[in-house]
């Protein structure tokens, strides 16, 4: 062996680049040379490549983003892209391929290995921690202290204003980013599209009348997952303006959650499985994601990360239902006691 490639793909994650850093330096440390692709499949079909040398890695960990660039390419769906880049590959010799992302990436990878005879190995890299087969995906960490912070910040002003706020959360289809920053941040109420059944609007404005009963001078906050509330969060804030005639502030946080700096978990679960991504080509495995099951590295095949639902804890979602609205029944309690 002798080359190998990184690609970057999909939506970037806070940690990327400490993945391509372990990468880069344990295939050198094998004698194996790395170039990289910017702009993930896309890269490889246009040759977007440039060499990757551990000098140029050492100051890379620390920074959000990725510096090898990102993109989202459904072309790659298509026969002949997929034969395009099983071409470029083979031009600059690559043995095998890591790429680095998410679920729509890890489909790339499967259909570029019906026309590619390299090795190909996927490492879960999306803030959206939405991959079967690891307990966490780079980048998620990051994304739920960003969005923790965030909604700290919004929680601020909407105290010193007794206001109720709506904050609208990253995750795609699926409910992590919902259920952690709910937890972390205290949250009164989450809708998160796992639900079941989902909070309806009555239940809902039931809930914030009945806290503002109790609590007249103080903030409610509300966590909503995104692409779930028919008209996003301010349909639904406007909806419960009007069944409880209190206003309720829309607030999405949008993409600040995918940026910023890769915290100490992040960078270390993303050097953990790259270098383990290297040490899977030596051991002659493909068709794989490098992930992470009860802190041990598994090998998973890329099929089974994107074509099973991966599910919520059970018992932090019940910890978050059951402490969100114990405030105001407690106050009731004792008023009536
Ligand atoms: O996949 C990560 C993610 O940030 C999702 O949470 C979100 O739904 C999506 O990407 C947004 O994608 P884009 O930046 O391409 O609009």
């Amino acid at each position: 062996m002798k080359k190998i490639a990184v690609i970057t793909s999909g939506g970037d994650a806070p940690g990327m680049n400490a993945c391509i850093r372990a990468v880069v330096i344990t295939a050198w440390q094998e004698g194996i040379e790395v170039i990289g692709f910017r702009h993930g499949f896309r890269g490889i079909v246009e040759d977007l490549s440039q060499p990757l040398h551990p000098d140029d890695m050492r100051l890379v960990s620390q920074r959000g983003g990725t510096f090898l660039k990102s993109a989202r390419y459904p072309e790659f769906r298509e026969k002949a892209t997929a034969q395009k880049a099983a071409e470029q590959l083979d031009k600059h010799d690559i043995s095998a391929l890591v790429v680095i992302g998410g679920d729509g990436s890890f489909r790339g990878a499967s259909h570029l290995a019906q026309h590619w005879q390299g090795q190909i190995i996927g490492i879960p890299g999306t803030i959206d921690n939405d991959l079967a087969g690891t307990d966490i995906t780079i980048g998620f960490a990051t994304a739920v202290d960003t969005a923790m912070e965030a909604i700290d910040k919004v929680r601020e002003t909407a105290e010193a204003m007794a206001r109720v706020f709506i904050i609208e959360v990253m995750g795609r289809h699926a409910g992590f980013i919902g259920l952690h920053s709910a937890i972390a941040s205290a949250a009164e109420a989450m809708i998160l599209p796992e639900m079941d059944p989902q909070p309806k609007l009555p239940e809902l404005a039931d809930n914030i009348l009945q806290a503002r009963e109790a609590f007249p001078d103080s903030s409610y906050v509300v966590v909503l997952s995104e692409n779930l509330w028919p008209g996003g969060v301010h349909a639904l804030a406007d909806s419960l303006s009007k069944a409880t005639g209190v206003t309720c502030h829309p607030c999405p946080l949008g993409h600040i959650q995918r940026g910023g700096r890769p915290n100490a978990q992040d960078r270390i679960l993303s050097m953990q499985l790259g270098q383990a991504a290297v040490h899977a080509i030596l051991d002659g495995a493909s068709g794989v994601m490098i992930g992470l099951e009860n802190e041990r590295v598994v090998e998973v095949p890329l099929a089974l990360t994107y074509d099973r639902d991966k599910p919520l804890d059970p018992r932090l979602v019940n910890l978050q239902l059951g402490l969100q609205g114990v405030n105001f029944a407690s106050k009731s309690d004792r008023e009536t006691a």
